[in-house]
């Protein structure tokens, strides 16, 4: 029997993360058709596919492709890229952000491991310090990269019924004190799992408290703006000093590439950069090179606002009119779509709980996400959290109507009707 360190036992255990990203293996390896509503894939958008198509020829008929995979990096990522990205930012906001502001990680969710364990948990003076998460529901993918104890810890939302099956959530600004125990603050906008996009005003709301304490706030801006751009209300995106913003390539449709970008203040970046050194010497560079000139020529917004903006909106506006359909009779609430790729359902009252739900699901070949994993920190009982899950609407359309369908029929048997 393998005797494990504190660190390796602490990746051991089940988590919502490694199910979901089992479950994700499964649909690609079972061989049968799986209803796949459950993992954080991005849908497949073939104007997209055909740009990174073309550049990848371009690359190898250039000759630059050997450039590519024959050198390592410097460990704050490919020069090229970081300097166009931030001379984009600067264009569009009106930043004033320098390549010493940017590093480039293996993905966002190594960007979290990094800043969370750098900024969270035992200080050298005994102190213990916490994430803090003024919004749940929040990111799966936060809950368990602190090596900490306790590392994150979370806010109960006011909830905000919109019409006869919608809502939304909203930050309880009551409830949230920033005292010397908070590392950093962090919030993704738009919000995984929910469609969440925190309006302007909760924004500055934060970003004005964070500042009075001399707080990060730490922004996931995954599905945000300028890319990948899922966001369907009208928002402004926002840095300041002690902002830490992180985007990904992922949603652009790049997964697999795995490039994470993180935006902060030098010392920060310098921090991110060691990290790297030492844990990876360097990150991937294919994924940087293949947006470079996009980012360059600021196609990158046009892509965006042409082709994957449309592409997720018109899939989420059907999937609620299916969900309308199939759940009719049924006490539910959609919670407002205003990003990302998913809508969140709640079911108040429901008989069983969420896991046993998703189990009853899995059985019918339907992959959906249980609502209570993506409620970390949050300390008390609520009802709610076992109310809810989580549906990727990017997959195909026919998977997403028939597992739409089967959810209807598997709450109308949970609730004996
Ligand atoms: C809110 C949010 N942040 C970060 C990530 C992780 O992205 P990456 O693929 O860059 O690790 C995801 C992925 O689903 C996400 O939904």
């Amino acid at each position: 029997m393998t005797r494990y360190s504190k660190f390796g036992e602490r990746f051991r255990a089940q988590t919502g993360t490694r199910q979901l990203m089992e479950d994700l293996g499964e649909v690609l390896t079972s061989g049968r058709p799986i209803m796949n509503l459950g993992g954080g894939n991005p849908g497949t958008v073939p104007e997209l596919v055909a740009i990174f198509r073309e550049r990848m020829q371009q690359s190898l008929d250039q000759g630059k492709f050997e450039g590519l995979i024959g050198n390592y990096d410097g460990p704050q990522g490919h020069q090229p890229f970081i300097e166009a990205l931030a001379k984009l930012l600067n264009r569009r906001f009106g930043w004033a952000l320098k390549p010493t502001n940017i590093a480039t990680t293996s993905g966002s969710q190594a960007s979290f491991f990094m800043i969370f364990n750098m900024l969270a948990g035992p200080l050298a003076n005994g102190e213990n310090r916490h994430i803090l998460l003024p919004l749940t529901p929040e990111y799966i993918g936060y809950a368990d990269v602190g090596l900490g104890p306790d590392m994150i810890r979370s806010i109960r939302p006011t909830v905000e019924i919109l019409g006869e099956h919608r809502f939304k959530y909203r930050i309880d600004f009551d409830a949230l004190k920033l005292g010397r125990e908070v590392a950093a603050v962090c919030v993704s906008r738009p919000t995984n799992p929910t469609g969440n996009v925190v309006t302007d005003d909760e924004l500055t709301q934060l970003l004005d408290l964070t500042a009075r304490h001399n707080t990060p706030l730490i922004i996931d801006n995954a599905y945000g703006l300028p890319f990948p751009n899922i966001i369907f209300s009208d928002v402004t995106p926002v840095f300041a000093e002690h902002v830490i913003l992180c985007m990904s390539l992922s949603k652009l449709g790049l997964p697999g590439l795995r490039t994470g970008i993180v935006i902060a203040a030098e010392d920060i970046i310098q921090n991110i950069t060691s990290v790297n050194a030492i844990t990876m010497l360097a990150n991937g560079a294919m994924g940087a090179s293949l947006v470079r000139d996009l980012i360059e020529s600021d196609e990158i917004i046009g892509v965006c606002d042409s082709y994957i903006k449309p592409f997720y909106q018109s899939k989420a506006e059907q999937a609620q009119e299916w969900c309308d359909q199939y759940f009719d009779g049924i006490d539910y609430y959609l919670h407002k779509t205003e990003g990302a790729i998913f809508l969140w359902v709640w079911f108040p009252g429901l008989p069983i709980s969420d896991i046993e739900l998703y189990e009853r699901l899995k059985q019918r070949d339907v992959l959906v996400l249980a609502g209570s994993y993506f409620f970390p920190g949050l300390d008390g009982e609520w009802d709610h959290c076992r109310e809810c899950l989580r549906l990727s609407y990017a997959q195909d359309a026919d998977s997403v109507r028939t597992g739409i369908e089967i959810i209807g029929e598997e709450v109308r048997r949970a609730f004996g009707r």
